[in-house]
């Protein structure tokens, strides 16, 4: 099978320092990477080097990042702009965030999808419906016509997902997409990424506290401790049988999980954070 995404011996600086060193992974289609590890790691850092957003000071200093033959930290912008969103999806902690508080959510999907060509926005506007709908909103065409603070922030988030998916990337990356949320809504949001995966084959790199999340999400995981692998390989064996010691610590921090049948909703409500 392909590699949708592979990165090989990255590394990143931020001002000359050091942050992410000599990471490797790669997902395939519909694959779930789920990474972890504490705050300043590096997760956010790995998300954004793939799309350019390192900011003045960050740098990918060694390795590479490849997407379809492409070497990421390498291309021009115009190329990033059009792989950006249109392939490569994103979706933040708060992604209220990313919508404009004074133009509705219609106004700013239609923006979004004429910054990549489609510009017929009645075709949007009832393509838009159709992916809430899918995506489980009983009202779309309220929400097409809501301002962002007319929305809850859980509500804000699933919105996001779905207007992420309108492009449908090959790869979403997820930065702690349901950390701000209570337990009820991140079931509601895991669900859509999961879904997003089902209908589209989409692969999701997902950063998160949230060890329940990955329980309930991930294919493979990668375990990070300031910049550095400490582990990569199927979620289920690291949860069961984690090899180094900073995961065993990482992994014995969180609540016991009930044994039970009731699946990933119980997983996620057992250890939210
Ligand atoms: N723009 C920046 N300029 C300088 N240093 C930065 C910048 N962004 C991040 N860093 C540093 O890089 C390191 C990794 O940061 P990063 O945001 O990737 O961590 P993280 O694992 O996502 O943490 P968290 O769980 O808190 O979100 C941290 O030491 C952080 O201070
Ligand atoms: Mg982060």
């Amino acid at each position: 099978m392909t590699d949708i995404i592979r990165y090989e011996h990255v590394d990143i600086s931020y001002n000359g320092q050091l942050v992410v060193n000599d990471i490797s992974f790669t997902l395939q289609a519909g694959e779930i990477l789920g990474i972890v590890g504490e705050s300043g790691s590096g997760k956010s850092t790995l998300l954004k080097a793939a799309l350019g957003m390192l900011g003045r000071d960050g740098l990918v200093t060694r390795g590479d990042i490849y997407y379809r033959g492409l070497d990421l930290p390498d291309i021009n912008e115009r190329e990033r702009q059009k792989i950006s969103g249109a392939e490569i999806g994103m979706i933040f902690q708060q992604a209220g965030n990313s919508f404009c508080p004074i133009r509705t959510v219609g106004t700013q999907i239609k923006e979004m999808m004429a910054a990549h060509g489609y510009d017929n926005a009645r075709l949007v506007e009832q393509e838009t419906c159709e992916m809430f709908t899918k995506f489980g909103f009983t009202e779309p065409k309220r929400i097409w016509q809501s301002y962002p603070f007319e929305l809850s922030g859980g509500m804000q988030q699933r919105v996001g997902v779905a207007a992420a998916m309108l492009l449908k990337p090959k790869i979403l990356l997820a930065d702690e997409p349901t950390s701000a949320l209570d337990v009820t809504v991140q079931k509601q949001v895991i669900e859509e990424m999961l879904l997003a995966r089902e209908l589209f084959g989409t692969a999701i790199i997902l950063v998160t506290h949230n060890i329940g999340v990955i329980r309930a999400m991930a294919d493979t995981m990668l375990v990070l401790h300031q910049g550095k692998m400490q582990e990569y390989g199927p979620a289920k064996d690291i949860l069961a049988n984690p090899q180094s010691a900073y995961t065993q610590k990482l992994l014995a921090a969180v609540p016991k999980l009930r044994r039970s049948a009731a699946g990933y909703g119980q997983a996620v409500a057992s250890c939210a954070s």
